[in-house]
């Protein structure tokens, strides 16, 4: 199969299930063994459905709204994500401050084959805030019955654009084509870290697990306050309304797009992962940007994958 351009080739993992970069294969076995606590949040979602955004808004909530050190502080300190190590592009260093700390804790281990991502993870002080494009079947079965996990998912047609721009971005995907042709592979689910609606559909399934909570990127940007809420409630956290007014405020995508803990461009240019005038990471945020880029044929081809993929896509109440 061709998947979308990556010199360094895309495989599927299981059946239809999940499309990753091959240099996941030597990380499988960590993820699936890498241990959950109760007292960790897990934001799980498919790429550019709000994941970003999420984890700032929980790992804000988790900690007593502490905007000082959320501006000052790496995400990759805050919330750090699972899956960078098969992820990094293999020309590229390792993360020399995460490198130095593996290191460290382990002279005599191969970060190529642990996986210094995860090791920082495993070394992340309780209780920890994470996220993970993962599925639920890549990770331990305990997870579930362990750890909260928020999903959050966003209308497939806006995550097509976003993901377009994104592969566009990223150095690693070495993709230049134009939307059209990204529909194409999307609409053939031949894009990594999906198929989009396998990786909903197994979250889809568990949402009424006491610990999942599903939310959707529209219902963020129409009525934050009430997802806010939600989150309190399901994390437990007890804030107040003042607090929860000013998680809102440190959250909006202005704030987000002018923080440099979040959307620092010019730093992953410089350290080779993004590619010079390609935008910004948080790029727009906005709901229906989709209807900027579908022609009529467009429409027609996302219509013919939403129906290869019922009933799934008919099931979730995606607001298109
Ligand atoms: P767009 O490309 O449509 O702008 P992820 O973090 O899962 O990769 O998702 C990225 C998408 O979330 C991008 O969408 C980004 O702009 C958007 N985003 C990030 N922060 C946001 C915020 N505070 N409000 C709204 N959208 C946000």
């Amino acid at each position: 199969q061709r998947f979308l351009g990556l010199s360094q080739g895309l495989v599927e993992v299981k059946g239809p299930g999940y499309i990753a970069p091959i240099q996941y294969a030597n990380f499988a076995h960590n993820y699936y063994n890498f241990r959950f606590f109760p007292d960790d949040v897990v934001i799980m979602s498919h790429p550019k459905c709000g994941t970003t955004w999420m984890q700032e808004i929980i790992w804000t909530m988790r900690n007593n709204v502490d905007v000082h050190k959320a501006k000052t502080t790496p995400m990759k300190f805050r919330a750090p994500f699972l899956d960078m190590d098969f992820l990094k592009p293999a020309h590229l260093d390792y993360d020399s401050e995460l490198l130095s700390q593996f290191t460290a804790r382990h002279p005599d281990l191969d970060p190529m084959k642990e996986g210094i991502y995860i090791d920082h993870l495993v070394n992340t002080p309780r209780p920890r805030t994470m996220n993970t494009h993962l599925t639920f079947d890549l990770l331990n079965p305990d997870l579930i019955n362990t750890a909260k996990i928020v999903y959050v998912s966003r209308n497939p047609r806006d995550a097509c654009v976003s993901y377009f721009h994104h592969q566009r971005l990223i150095r690693v995907s070495e993709f230049i084509g134009d939307f059209e042709e990204f529909v194409e592979y999307w609409c053939q689910d031949l894009i990594g870290q999906g198929p989009f609606w396998a990786h909903v559909e197994q979250a889809w399934s568990k949402k009424d697990h006491p610990n999942v909570l599903f939310i959707f990127y529209e219902d963020l940007k129409e009525d934050i306050l009430t997802q806010l809420q939600r989150l309190n409630a399901f994390l437990e956290t007890n804030l107040t309304e003042d607090q929860l007014l000013k998680v809102a405020q440190h959250t909006t995508f202005e704030s987000m797009k002018n923080s440099s803990t979040i959307n620092n461009t010019a730093g992953a240019v410089s350290a080779g992962f993004f590619k010079a005038n390609e935008g910004d990471f948080v790029r727009k945020g906005i709901t229906g940007d989709w209807q900027n880029y579908f022609t009529p044929e467009i429409e027609k081809n996302i219509e013919a994958w939403m129906k290869k993929w019922n009933p799934i896509s008919k099931q979730v109440p995606f607001k298109y």
